[in-house]
């Protein structure tokens, strides 16, 4: 089947058609001004992006990773501690922890929502633990209230919204709802970067200081290093990039918001299992992601009706050699572990038409007529 008539899982050249001449500006204005680092854009961009999530501070850097790891330190989390999180979340949020000095503890996610189980987290938390990173997966939106309550005094907690941009709970955005919040703008997310780029945001001044210090050698004034921080910087053109995709961001994530409700609608709820959102939350469906018994023969299936899929992620954290030494072994985290060998992700994206939506949507349906469930 001839590349353009797949229906992708990403396509960002196709993506960005809207705004290309806008980016091709953008690009030559940095050029022109001969300023590339810490500069007028990544200010804008700064500013721009805590008055649209709705939180005083946001502090950049180069990437998602960096972004966890300099809110944690930012709260004074490293060596000796422990830091709670999920095993079924992008590698890169234990990577960031451990990168902190902390050690990650994982515990398992709610079989409906998918996400972190509160009570069995607030269960686990010992006096080692100084944070809980609850992630909001595939745009789904973590039940920090309820962590908040149910974790005792003194326990940070810090979100995971590489993969939520958009997404709200009692119509406030995620970000808002922790001490600290951390946000990817690697090229595949809801607002994504030409390249790699990240940001925390947080409303408390000394916090945001901190990760201003830490994401540039320890810095806190001029040739004076307080700690030994990262280089950590966001761009000029990433920035400029971001400022100008934010004025449609809304669009997009509700343009994702209507596919996941077709998909929602239409998809046979028995072959098909997807995760139940928390009351008042609207999901920003960075993914579309699917539970399905047959999970090969499925993905061969759509493979040959034209349609890509992914899987994120086929592998628990906790299964990786890279933390073999934590002693986790198959069977801790039943619920992690079902999902991973059975979840699908269906192509989602602002720019997915009507007619490649239903298409995925007829080839689901073939599936689940030949016997698929
Ligand atoms: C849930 C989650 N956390 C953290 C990250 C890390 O972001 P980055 O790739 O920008 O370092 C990602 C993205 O890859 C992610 O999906």
């Amino acid at each position: 089947m001839s590349d353009s008539v797949r229906v992708k899982l990403v396509d960002l050249s196709r993506q960005l058609q809207p705004v290309m001449r806008d980016l091709e500006e953008a690009a030559r204005r940095v050029i022109h001004s001969g300023w590339f680092l810490f500069g007028k854009e990544t200010e804008r961009f700064e500013k721009d992006f805590a008055s649209w999530l709705g939180i005083e501070h946001v502090v950049s850097c180069a990437n998602g990773t960096d972004a966890i790891t300099l809110a944690l330190e930012s709260l004074g989390i490293g060596e000796g501690d422990a830091v709670v999180t999920v095993p079924n979340t992008a590698f890169p949020t234990a990577c960031a922890i451990t990168r902190s000095g902390a050690t990650p503890v994982f515990v398992d996610i709610d079989a409906e929502s998918w996400l972190m189980d509160v009570k069995k987290a607030a269960e686990i938390v010992d006096g080692k633990t100084k944070a809980v990173v609850p992630v909001h997966l595939y745009g789904h939106v973590a039940d920090i209230p309820s962590l908040r309550k149910a974790l005792p005094q003194g326990i940070y907690i810090v979100e995971d919204c590489a993969q939520a941009h958009g997404a709200t709970l009692n119509g406030k955005h995620v970000g808002s709802f922790s001490d600290i919040a951390a946000f990817s703008f690697y090229p595949t997310k809801n607002l994504c970067a030409l390249g790699d780029a990240g940001a925390v945001a947080t409303g408390t001044a000394h916090y945001a200081d901190r990760a201003r210090a830490l994401r540039f050698y320890g810095q806190e004034k001029r040739d004076y290093h307080t700690s030994v921080g990262l280089n950590s910087r966001m761009d000029e053109m990433q920035a400029a990039f971001l400022s100008l995709e934010l004025k449609y961001l809304d669009q997009w994530v509700a343009r994702r918001r209507e596919i996941a409700r077709r998909y929602d609608r239409e998809l046979d709820s028995r072959t098909y299992k997807r995760p139940s959102p928390l009351a008042g939350t609207s999901p920003s469906y960075h993914l579309y992601v699917v539970m399905v018994d047959k999970r090969d023969e499925f993905r061969r299936f759509l493979d040959r009706e034209g349609i890509e899929t992914g899987i994120h992620y086929p592998v628990p954290i906790f299964c990786q050699p890279a933390y073999s030494h934590l002693g986790y072994s198959r069977g801790d985290f039943p619920h992690a572990e079902a999902l991973a060998d059975r979840i699908v992700s269906l192509p989602i994206a602002p720019h997915l038409t009507d007619g490649e939506a239903e298409r995925v949507i007829a080839a689901c349906d073939r599936f689940a007529r030949s016997g698929g469930s």
